[in-house]
């Protein structure tokens, strides 16, 4: 583990539980809150049973703050509407393994998009999903809940499959963030820091609990080195 992941765990908002009336008022909350980057949660009823926002939603918030933006996207066929991510601001394309009929084929458009590669994994898909494509993979995103929703419970038995990637990341002297989503929050980030994660998105634990967002923000981030220290 580098001692730069000891010093600052990153943290990313997912937008799913903002007030969809009034996003731009949120997002800019969010960056005053010290949060270090955005996740959109794209979703277009198909991958997953919910509907979200497109491309336009997004480019109609970039200006709004200078954090970076990550597309998760929870859709069926990524691979038609690749740009219109990068073209809205998004600096990082996530797509899920299940969803990509010629995963190396996308990741490397993302990267001809002038894009970072991420990776999302179902909770019931092996590691071994991506061990051909780590080369182009910039992010890693594990997901601790069955994607869809927000408020979920975090699923502990994806720790183990945390630990290996952070394993195989670290043998093969890869730069990848490795991210997980869903579930996160005071009572579960030391857990998924301790496995290997050193990028935590949340939503729920961020838009609502004790304190502002800012105090929020903070006290996970503590909570998530405590974690990193342990490995
Ligand atoms: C699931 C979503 C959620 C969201 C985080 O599809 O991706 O995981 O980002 O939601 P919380 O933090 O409320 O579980």
């Amino acid at each position: 583990m580098a001692l730069t992941a000891l010093s600052h765990p990153k943290l990313v908002a997912s937008v799913l539980p903002a007030d969809f009336s009034a996003l731009g008022h949120d997002v800019e909350e969010i960056e005053r809150a010290g949060i270090d980057r955005i996740q959109w949660d794209v979703m277009d009823g198909r991958f997953v049973p919910n509907i979200t926002f497109g491309p336009d939603v997004i480019a109609a918030n970039r200006a709004r703050v200078s954090i970076g933006f990550e597309a998760h996207l929870m859709v069926a066929d990524p691979d038609p509407m690749l740009h219109l991510w990068v073209e809205a601001g998004c600096e990082i394309v996530i797509v899920h393994a299940e969803a990509c009929r010629h995963l190396h084929r996308t990741l490397s458009r993302i990267r001809d998009l002038g894009a970072r590669t991420g990776v999302a994994l179902n909770p019931a898909t092996p590691l071994d999903a991506v061990a051909n494509v780590l080369d182009l993979t910039d992010l890693l995103l594990v997901m601790t809940v069955n994607p869809g929703f927000g408020g979920q419970s975090y699923i502990a038995t994806m720790e183990p499959k945390i630990s290996a990637a952070r394993a195989e990341i670290d043998r093969r002297g890869l730069d990848i963030e490795l991210e997980v989503d869903g579930g996160i929050g005071l009572g579960t980030i030391s857990g998924a820091a301790a496995a290997g994660a050193t990028v935590f998105c949340a939503g729920s634990a961020l838009f609502s609990g004790d304190g502002t967002m800012a105090e929020r923000t903070s006290a996970l981030r503590a909570t998530a080195t405590e974690g990193l220290v342990l490995q």
